[in-house]
């Protein structure tokens, strides 16, 4: 359950394992390497939250300030730790950090295939605002949606 994770704030060292949860979510060239983490993680307006359960890192979620907005870049959750609110969870600390930061609007662009982040954000009060065609890889869209504090 959400209650017994730990949510903090990540740096460039948590590269690898970014690297490996990404691996297990996501398929071929969607897929971000180590190296690539590394270099998020060490942009100066990046914000990166790591959660973890005994010691063991659960999932974590990527996101970038510009002015009063932030995009969520990528969010996962290790396939043993699903539906276990893990993402809930940090997508909540993301939104506490952010209001303290007077960040008022919150985007992401998930794919209009990917029916359990779809879920996931429509629970979590975000909206579909819009729809880039044929956005990803995969050919599928991307629902782009907005939550505002
Ligand atoms: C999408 C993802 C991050 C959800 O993580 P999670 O920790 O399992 O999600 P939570 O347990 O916090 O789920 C919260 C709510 O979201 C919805 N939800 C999550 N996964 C769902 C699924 N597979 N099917 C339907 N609804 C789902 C439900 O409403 C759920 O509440 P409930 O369990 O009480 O019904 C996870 O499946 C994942 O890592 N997927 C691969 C990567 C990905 O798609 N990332 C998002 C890209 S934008």
């Amino acid at each position: 359950m959400s209650a017994s994770q730990d949510i903090t704030e990540a740096g460039p060292e948590f590269c690898e394992v970014y690297a490996a949860i990404h691996a297990e979510s996501f398929e071929g060239s969607e897929r971000w390497s180590a190296s690539a983490f590394r270099s998020f993680l060490e942009m100066p307006r990046t914000l990166s939250l790591i959660a973890s359960q005994d010691n063991e890192p659960t999932g974590f979620i990527l996101a970038r300030l510009a002015g009063d907005e932030a995009e969520i870049l990528t969010l996962a959750v290790s396939r043993t730790f699903r539906r276990r609110g893990v993402a809930m969870a940090l997508l909540r600390a993301l939104r506490n950090r952010l209001e303290n930061l007077n960040t008022t609007q919150l985007f992401l662009e998930v794919s209009a295939r990917n029916e359990p982040a779809k879920a996931l954000y429509l629970a979590a009060d975000f909206e579909k605002i819009g729809t880039r065609p044929r956005y990803y890889a995969d050919g599928s869209d991307a629902d782009i949606m907005i939550w505002m504090t």
